[in-house]
């Protein structure tokens, strides 16, 4: 027998183990200042592109006023407990309600935590004699859900259509000999390449397979469909979602999340999602708070399609000028270029140092070897002048990765 944490002085993980080179850098960076397209990094200036505050509601002055009186009204606390117990309350109700009208379902209920929630949720659909059938590319939210399953499950191939039907026939097949039922998980958008779930596809399935269906729109909600309702409202299958998610932690800026579907549906959940039953209520100024944002995102159109006017400008300067930027169908922005994982460390601190642009840098194992991926999220605070700024930079860096500028300077790193 050993000690347990003798691992632990062996092996930091997967990530931990880079802790040394990389933390308060690469990872754990700290980016100060108040939320906005322009924030300080280690005393510096820069254009922030890995904040997830697509509508611009952070530190939108109406936003900031609202949480303040909130917070003066309730403070963090109130309500103690899980809603179950002591937590409710009528602002929880009437949010729910809102929610489930924007998103055009009978019945929402509110989450404390979205990762928390959706896993929950997968857990409290499903039994052993139940089927999940999901996407390889799925966020890690939804594979801890599945991970909590004790029946069978299949991934497919991220976005394609032949896996998902050749899986859909493997699980309906074993549902057939158990006698249960099929749960079938998309995401609206995929967070890192920014491409839609085939939800129209999917949902036009229902007519071949018996399933059902529960879609993560973390990315969607608020920045696709006419109203701001999500992937499911632009490709026009928001009635074939059975179970519709979505956190407060991007569009919404803030924290949270709910679930929406029929009423029955949501009931059920609300009574048997383990970590809502047993875990303390989202607390009154955050609902407050939700509910002002919600009316805001109802209310200013122009919100999004400034949005969009960004995302079209990153994305077209983007294409413009040669660079891979992928199948994205949203406003997530992600750029492939060729690299090590040595060369994409010295490009980003290039960026960062000597162009003052901040964005999230994905490699190796979460991308194929040989590959750097700079991501990108576009917000409506963003201006032309952030962009323009933006692809002359990257257009430089490129240049430099090319010439293998970056190359000398990580084997001197090395040698250094
Ligand atoms: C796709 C997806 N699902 C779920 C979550 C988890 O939501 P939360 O931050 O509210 O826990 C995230 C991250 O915010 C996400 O990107």
């Amino acid at each position: 027998m050993r000690d347990l944490f003798s691992k632990i002085y062996r092996d930091k993980g997967p990530l931990g183990k880079w802790a040394d080179q990389a933390e308060g850098y690469f990872v754990f960076p700290k980016l100060e200042g108040q939320i906005s397209n322009r924030m300080k990094f280690q005393g510096r200036e820069v254009i922030t592109w890995s904040v997830n505050d697509y509508l611009g509601l952070a530190n939108h002055p109406e936003v900031r006023k609202a949480d303040e009186e909130a917070v003066k009204k309730y403070g963090s606390a109130y309500p103690m407990g899980a809603r179950m117990m002591s937590g409710h309350t009528d602002l929880h109700e009437k949010l729910q309600d809102e929610l489930a009208k924007f998103v055009k379902k009978e019945a929402a209920y509110v989450l404390n935590f979205g990762y928390q929630g959706i896993l929950s949720t997968i857990d409290a659909l499903v039994g052993k004699d139940d089927v999940i059938v999901y996407d390889v590319d799925a966020h890690a939210c939804i594979i801890d859900g599945v991970r909590l399953h004790l029946g069978k499950r299949f991934t497919y191939k991220h976005n394609d259509l032949d896996s998902i039907e050749l899986n859909l026939a493997r699980a309906e097949k074993i549902a057939q000999q158990t006698g249960g039922g099929v749960l079938f998980i998309s995401e609206g958008v995929f967070g890192m390449r920014g491409e839609q779930g085939k939800l129209k596809e999917i949902v036009e399935l229902k007519e071949k397979y018996n399933f059902r269906l529960l879609v993560d729109d973390a990315h969607g909600f608020g920045t696709l469909g006419e109203t701001g309702a999500g992937a499911g409202e632009e490709q026009g299958v928001q009635d074939g979602i059975d179970v519709y998610f979505a956190t407060f932690a991007k569009s919404m800026a803030s924290t949270g999340a709910f679930i929406a579907g029929d009423k029955e549906i949501i009931d059920y959940l609300k009574y048997n999602m383990r970590s809502q039953m047993f875990a303390k209520s989202l607390q009154m100024s955050l609902v407050e708070g939700a509910l002002k944002r919600l009316e805001m995102i109802k209310t200013m159109p122009e919100l999004k399609n400034k949005l969009w006017e960004n995302v079209n400008a990153l994305q077209g300067g983007l294409k413009e000028r040669g660079f891979d930027i992928g199948t994205t169908t949203s406003c997530v922005t992600p750029v492939y270029l060729k690299g090590s994982i040595p060369e994409a460390m010295a490009l980003v601190k290039d960026l960062r140092e000597n162009y003052g642009i901040f964005c999230s840098i994905v490699v190796y194992p979460v991308i194929p070897k040989g590959l750097i991926l700079l991501r990108m999220i576009p917000t409506s605070t963003h201006t032309m002048a952030d962009i323009q700024e933006t692809l002359e930079a990257f257009s430089a860096i490129r240049e430099k990765l090319e010439k293998g500028i970056y190359k000398r300077i990580a084997k001197e790193v090395m040698k250094g």
